[in-house]
């Protein structure tokens, strides 16, 4: 059940002056690291997932971890894909349980910016999922010395912050006031004046990237000027980093376990203290209170088909894995067929969406239609259709059926 909305997450930290920590992980130490740090501030957090860290880890090996660590979490957890680059990463987000996503065009010019932002709004609000877009340009590379990766800074003006947020519907804006992704040598010089007005124009969620490196009083000041989550991570590799040299400097021995031995206390240190700064402690049951909780769908279909032979109906469920299983909001895709066939319908789908509002954009996505009237729906004329949300768990919101759900037959 911790699993919320990340929109509403964002607007109670908004509506009530905090910011949520979104720290990037790329192992199991982070997410325990992380997780670990939250629960013992009772502070929500967003689990973030940087496409450029994928070349680290496999992000469909450990979506299930992370999916899994905020299923049993006692506070809040949003799950974001971070710096996603195109419209295929954020079906790929979504689909493997995202529940936010970021759209980074921001090196593109404004109407190509605009552009991307909206086409990935367009799908991601069809599975019920908020965007974070980038407008303006934050330099260097999270995990490196920023002065290796200067890029330039290119600084988020008022004007086009409200054109951008006006013409794209995103949920959340990263801005760039001159922070860097990365280690810096010196403290970053912030455009507070640049924020607050961007702020008054918005009124919807800030977000600020590059939060490594910034004083405890830039902190307070960007969290009073509107921003809502802030971006961390070069600082929790640093720690680990550190950790590990000084169980090589004390001569650890045993190989690995030894040398990572209590790099997810480093890690969760750091975690907890940016927390604590930044106002997120303690806020978990409010916003629990206040929160949806995000919930998937299972679409259920029993059938029969008729005459048609064993051959058609598995290469239908083999077409069906590949077709459905690509369409956006899609968590999962399973066929099957009836242990004891006497039970009346012999064959089943099992689909899996994100969010109940996949439920409509599903069924009306082209490659559903054409699989469904194409394959489907001639030898299935016979069957059963309903979506199912959990109930009966416990922590679950309680509830027979997802509210757009009907049984019918289709
Ligand atoms: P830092 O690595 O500078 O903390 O920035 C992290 C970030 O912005 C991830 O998107």
């Amino acid at each position: 059940m911790p699993l919320v909305h990340m929109g509403d997450m964002l607007g109670h930290a908004y509506r009530n002056g905090y910011a949520v920590g979104a720290f990037d992980l790329v192992s199991l130490d982070f997410l325990e690291a992380i997780m670990s740090a939250a629960e013992r501030c009772r502070a929500p957090v967003v689990l973030s997932l940087a496409e450029s860290h994928f070349d680290y880890f496999d992000f469909e090996l450990v979506m299930p971890a992370v999916e899994a660590a905020a299923d049993r979490a006692s506070v809040p957890v949003a799950i974001h894909l971070d710096h996603g680059a195109s419209l295929e990463s954020a079906v790929h987000g979504i689909n493997l349980g995202c529940n936010g996503v970021m759209v980074d065009a921001s090196l593109e010019p404004f109407d190509q910016n605009v552009a991307r932002t909206r086409r990935v709004v367009d799908m991601a609000h069809s599975c019920g999922v908020p965007v974070e877009g980038e407008l303006g340009y934050v330099a260097g590379v999270e995990g490196e010395d920023a002065e290796r990766h200067p890029g330039e800074v290119i600084y988020t003006s008022v004007e086009d912050a409200s054109a951008y947020v006006e013409r794209t519907g995103v949920d959340f804006l990263a801005v760039s006031i001159g922070t860097v992704h990365g280690r810096m040598k010196t403290r970053p010089d912030l455009d507070f004046e640049r924020l607050e007005a961007i702020n008054a124009a918005l009124q919807l969620p800030l977000v600020i990237h590059g939060g490594t490196g910034l004083s405890d009083e830039q902190f307070r000041r960007l969290v009073a000027a509107g921003v809502a989550k802030i971006n961390y991570y070069t600082a929790l590799s640093d720690a680990a980093a550190a950790r590990i040299a000084d169980n090589v400097a004390s001569g650890a021995r045993g190989g690995y376990t030894a040398l990572v031995k209590s790099v997810q206390a480093a890690i969760s240190n750091e975690v907890e203290r940016c927390i604590r700064l930044w106002g997120s402690a303690d806020r978990a049951d409010a916003l629990l209170d206040e929160c949806r909780p995000w919930q998937p769908v299972e679409h259920l279909i029993i059938y029969n088909v008729g005459d048609a032979g064993a051959d058609y109906v598995e290469a239908m469920m083999t077409e069906g894995h590949e077709v459905l299983g690509a369409i956006p909001g899609v968590r999962r895709v399973f066929t099957g067929e009836a242990v004891q066939h006497e039970t009346g319908y012999r064959y089943c789908w099992l689909v899996r969406f994100a969010h109940p509002a996949v439920i409509d954009s599903y069924r009306e996505h082209p490659a559903h239609r054409a699989f469904a009237d194409k394959l489907f729906r001639p030898v299935a004329a016979d069957r059963i259709s309903i979506d199912y949300r959990a109930a009966g768990v416990p922590g679950a919101a309680r509830g027979v059926a997802a509210e757009s759900a009907k049984t019918f037959n289709r």
